[in-house]
């Protein structure tokens, strides 16, 4: 489909937007429509769509609010990276383009569909829900109304940047662990969570805290980053996901899970020989009842092919150890400091 220009007009040439079509209810697979339009210099992903949509198909749908990158409703994959369509350049995508002068329009991924490039938010909502994403205030109902509840601007300065969240869902879309399992928590959650942790007037902290810890919580998170570099307001979101992990390991009741407890194995491994100790990892981690039952028969697999990691005592110190330590213990001193100021 096609509305043509004069291609070599300087700041103005014909693209060709590859978009993906679904409707579930008439189609039985998805498939791209191409729609090729005169385009100048200056213009966003979204003009583009809506050009089409008032000018060519009527059809494609997509969601759309306040153009202008504050309602988070316009998250779509552009040329394959989860991104925001009412503040991309269509020229800033050209170069990246796979096959030249076609850019691929797709919905997020790690939703359900619903139409074209929609998808259901409702899953992301519901986590939201599930693990308390609001302030559940300290303050006596009585006293609402009446009294000022004060943050200083320091404690704002903590949980500024997670402020600036849309809910766009493009960390979710670009979360390796959710394309494996979509019961895991979600960055964006976990960005919410930890910034209700460390608001002053929330009285929910242990309550989050326990439910974040417990399958398909924080410690599923593989520190990959992509949410981060995705980010379309590029919020720190792991140094979020570090403070739940920090907090959890650091709260009464919470050591008890395998994911602190695989933290724990983990740093003191590393601390004693600068590499990890495989074979007792999972003993340490979920115990020896655990790792019989479910880890046995791998194991036995893996004696038979040779393929067993070495035994503790055969497991020899990194060179430069005594060095490797010190700094070791000198960087974990600051993290606990960091980490003290960031609770005052
Ligand atoms: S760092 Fe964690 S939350 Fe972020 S994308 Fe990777 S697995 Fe997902
Ligand atoms: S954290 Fe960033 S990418 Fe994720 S939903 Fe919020 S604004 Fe969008
Ligand atoms: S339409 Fe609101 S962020 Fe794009």
């Amino acid at each position: 489909m096609t509305v043509s220009s004069d291609q070599h007009i300087e700041g103005k040439r014909d693209v060709t937007f590859r978009v993906f079509r679904l409707n579930p209810q008439v189609d039985s697979k998805p498939y791209f429509d191409d729609y090729t339009i005169p385009v100048e210099r200056g213009i966003t992903v979204l003009r583009a769509l809506n050009y089409i949509k008032e000018n060519i198909d009527a059809s494609v749908s997509y969601r759309v609010f306040c153009q202008a990158g504050i309602c988070g409703s316009c998250g779509m994959r552009i040329n394959g990276i989860s991104k925001l369509a009412c503040t991309t350049q269509v020229w800033d995508e050209l170069p990246k383009c796979r096959e030249a002068g076609i850019i691929r329009i797709e919905p997020l991924r790690n939703l359900p569909l619903l139409k074209d490039l929609i998808v259901d938010m409702d899953p992301l909502v519901g986590k939201m829900k599930h693990y308390s994403n609001w302030v559940v205030s300290t303050m006596e109902e009585s006293e609402m109304g009446r009294k000022e509840f004060l943050v200083s601007e320091e404690e704002f300065s903590r949980y500024d940047k997670a402020t600036d969240c849309i809910l766009c869902a493009s960390c979710v879309s670009e979360c390796s662990i959710l394309r494996a399992n979509k019961e895991y928590v979600s960055p964006a959650v976990l960005l919410k969570s930890h910034r209700m942790n460390v608001d002053s007037r929330d009285g929910l902290h242990d309550v989050r805290l326990a439910e974040l810890v417990q399958d398909h919580g924080v410690w599923d998170c593989t520190h990959c980053y992509r949410c981060q570099e995705t980010c379309v307001k590029s919020i720190p979101i792991m140094d979020a996901i570090h403070g739940i992990r920090e907090d959890a390991i650091e709260s009464r009741g919470m050591k008890d899970t395998a994911g602190a407890k695989h933290a724990e194995a983990f740093m003191s491994d590393i601390e004693k020989k600068g590499k990890l100790v495989e074979a007792t990892l999972p003993f340490r981690t979920n115990g020896v009842a655990w790792t019989v039952k479910n880890l046995l028969p791998m194991a036995v697999k893996m004696i038979l092919k040779r393929r067993t990691p070495p035994p503790p005592p055969l497991v020899k110190a990194s060179k430069g150890m005594k060095k490797f330590r010190e700094e070791f213990r000198e960087m974990s001193e600051h993290v606990k400091e960091d980490h003290k100021t960031h609770k005052k």
